[in-house]
């Protein structure tokens, strides 16, 4: 029964992001899932909430296009049709509301929020952090670099803006020793681009 809502999940998840190229694609809820389940089973989370949230974690976010603005309230229909419980939405809810926040500086009040979190974060670094940042910049109309310094939005700007922050505002354990090998790939990145860049290599 609980398996049968989790496929139903993905499914719906499908849905809403198969066509999104900024980021978001359905295989980032995928790998979100799939990391924030590894984190929760190491924590002792609530396996149930964490999953079905990481699967909706993004479905609300108002970045992604007008359409999804009204994705919570679609999210909490879908997990009614689902016969989930009232209690349980309202945790799911909670869950994603915290998670979607990524300004947030205070750890989420929730465990489960926690492993949510570190799951999204991490699919922000690494190699795949990488891959998504210049697709998002690309979407967006942004420069790949701005050696001048005078377009603060290029999607190298955003590696020090954000994602090199990252590292330090995981939550769980297990998730920080995975965030440092994603953490060290991408300081390795940034070295050999600026190289690269100057014409040094
Ligand atoms: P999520 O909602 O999944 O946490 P975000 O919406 O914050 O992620 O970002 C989606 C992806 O786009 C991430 O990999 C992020 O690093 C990248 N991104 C977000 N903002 C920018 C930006 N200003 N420039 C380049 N990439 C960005
Ligand atoms: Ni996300």
């Amino acid at each position: 029964m609980m398996e049968t809502i989790i496929e139903n999940a993905k499914i719906f998840a499908k849905e809403i992001f198969s066509a999104d190229r900024s980021g978001h694609d359905y295989y980032h809820t995928l790998r979100v899932h799939a990391l924030a389940r590894t984190i929760a089973q190491a924590e002792g989370a609530d396996l149930f909430l964490v999953e079905l949230a990481a699967l909706l974690h993004d479905v609300d976010d108002h970045k992604l296009s007008p359409e999804t603005a009204e994705g919570k309230l679609r999210a909490m229909e879908f997990l009614h049709s689902q016969s989930v419980d009232q209690g349980q939405i309202d945790a799911i809810i909670h869950i994603v509301d915290q998670v979607s926040f990524s300004r947030n500086t205070l750890p989420p009040d929730t465990l489960e929020a926690r492993c949510v979190q570190d799951a999204d974060r991490l699919d922000a670094m690494g190699a795949i952090g990488i891959a998504r940042t210049f697709a998002f910049g690309g979407s967006h109309g942004r420069a790949i670099f701005d050696p001048i310094g005078e377009d603060k939005g290029s999607s190298i700007a955003h590696f020090y803006d954000k994602l090199l922050l990252l590292k330090d505002r995981i939550n769980t354990p297990i998730a920080k020793a995975m965030a440092q090998r994603r953490h060290d790939f991408l300081v390795a990145f940034l070295d050999e681009f600026h190289q690269e860049w100057r014409a040094e290599i």
